[in-house]
């Protein structure tokens, strides 16, 4: 394996790990010797993506832990737990998050009927839920002057996508958070920790295929309307995000903090003209 893109040995929380995105990462890092800490509500999940870890890779190790990312106790608690097992903190992929049906304006509604306390909670969940995990894992990083923190942004972050009011600020809240703190602990890190997202396009999971998929497999209107505004004319698999958090953990990213790397299949470069 080239050292280029090694993260053998890296101690890596993933939260939200039992999703559909952060879960395929946690099992490629696995696979690539990263030491994945498999962060979620649901301990089930985090066991079945632990499980499909081992059988892929008999010699892997990972570990999983519950907590809710919105829980400042809970998440000092894996805290305390990974470094009595491992001693450090290499990185943290804050994978939690996702949209949230009430801070969405449907169709027959208009932004004068928004929920404002479904908006707190879908700006709680994206974007506390992903500063407050980046404060307690944060610490042994800024500690050791070392380390890589990925967060998941969303093309929803830069363009008026309808509907997803909540999640669009939320996700854009997550930008300006990645920059600033990129800024921040470069300065007090010499350099030493990084701060970058990834921007994923449309990748089908359990929280948007019935937005974009009808029962028949065959999409709905919105489904056909992102399909024509992506060049490659297909939803993303979550397999085509493995390398970009690769590059961002691995020491081919050396001197990369502040940016977000979009892997959307020419969604956010197309103008639909
Ligand atoms: N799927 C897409 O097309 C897409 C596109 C852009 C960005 N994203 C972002 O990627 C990330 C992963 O999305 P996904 O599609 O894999 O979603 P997912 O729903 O499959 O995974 C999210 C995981 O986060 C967990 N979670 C939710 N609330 C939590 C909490 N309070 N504490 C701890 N864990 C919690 C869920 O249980 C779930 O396992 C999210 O931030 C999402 O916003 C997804």
């Amino acid at each position: 394996m080239n050292s280029l893109f090694s993260v053998k040995g890296q101690v890596v929380v993933i939260t939200g790990a039992g999703g559909a995105l952060a879960g395929s990462v946690a099992r490629h890092l696995a696979a690539e010797g990263a030491i994945p800490v498999l962060l979620g509500r649901n301990l089930e999940k985090l066991e079945a993506v632990a499980s499909a870890i081992r059988s892929a890779t008999p010699e892997a190790v990972c570990l999983p832990l519950s907590a809710d990312v919105l829980d400042r106790q809970a998440l000092e608690s894996v805290r305390a737990r990974v470094l009595q097992e491992y001693g450090r903190i290499d990185a943290l992929i804050n994978g939690a998050g996702g949209n949230m049906p009430g801070a969405t304006i449907s169709p027959e509604k208009t932004f004068f009927d928004l929920d404002p306390a479904a908006f707190r909670e879908v700006l709680d969940l994206n974007l506390t839920g992903t500063v407050l995990p980046t404060m307690v894992f944060g610490e042994p990083m800024n500690a050791a002057s070392r380390g890589s923190i990925v967060n998941f942004s969303s093309v929803s972050a830069t363009r008026a996508l309808t509907r997803v009011i909540g999640y669009s600020a939320a996700k854009s809240g997550v930008e300006n958070f990645t920059r600033w703190l990129s800024v921040d602990l470069a300065k007090k890190s010499s350099g030493g920790i990084r701060v970058n997202a990834v921007m994923p396009g449309f990748f089908l999971g359990d929280q948007n295929r019935a937005l974009l998929t009808n029962s028949d497999g065959s999409l709905t209107d919105r489904g056909n309307t992102i399909i024509r505004q992506t060049p490659f004319g297909r939803f993303g698999e979550a397999a085509e995000l493995h390398g970009a958090f690769q590059y961002l953990l691995s020491p081919a990213s050396s001197f990369v903090t502040g940016t977000v790397v979009v892997v959307d299949g020419g969604f956010s470069a197309f103008s639909g003209v």
